[in-house]
């Protein structure tokens, strides 16, 4: 794992990975310099690691239960001591006013940690982002290789 260019002015760092390992491992910094209440939008293509991260960033938070991708339940929540993190996945929304029912606002407390997986499917029904996550590939020599930004706004 080797953080290419930190910026203060934009807070904005970025990471190249070159294996699934190195990407746990800046899921594990990320989550190392994560506050609460945090809403963090993923963006990047199918299949760019985006739960992948996830997983890593749970793992990091001292997570040790499973965690699966919530492409059918949109969400899934977990409690952690100091705060509780939820996982949004909605590639298969429809319609932004299906998230209406999962009562997110409800869900938007002082503890929570949001990380959302294609959060433009759900335009104006989310919390504004305090973060965004971008990963994608990042050699054509390499499959494995991928550049993951994180840029705190
Ligand atoms: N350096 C890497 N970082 C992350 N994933 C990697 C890396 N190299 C290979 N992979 C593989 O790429 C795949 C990433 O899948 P993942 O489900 O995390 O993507 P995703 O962005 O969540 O996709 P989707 O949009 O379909 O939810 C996994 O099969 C993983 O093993
Ligand atoms: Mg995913």
């Amino acid at each position: 794992m080797v953080p290419v260019r930190h910026s203060n002015k934009r807070m904005q760092k970025s990471f190249e990975s070159h294996s699934l390992t190195d990407t746990v491992e800046i899921g594990e910094t990320i989550a190392a310099q994560l506050t609460v209440p945090a809403c963090i939008y993923l963006e990047g293509g199918m299949g760019a690691g985006k739960t992948t991260l996830i997983k890593s960033i749970l793992a990091g938070l001292g997570y040790t239960g499973q965690v699966t991708s919530p492409t059918y339940n949109l969400i899934h929540e977990y409690p952690l001591a100091d705060k509780t993190v939820y996982h949004m996945d909605l590639y298969r929304l429809e319609d932004p006013e299906e998230l209406a029912y999962l009562a997110i606002e409800d869900l938007w407390q002082d503890d929570s940690l949001f990380l959302i997986e294609w959060p433009e499917r759900g335009a104006g029904w989310l919390p504004k982002p305090t973060a965004k996550v971008h990963i994608r590939p990042h050699s054509n020599q390499n499959a494995d290789s991928r550049l993951v930004t994180f840029e705190l706004l």
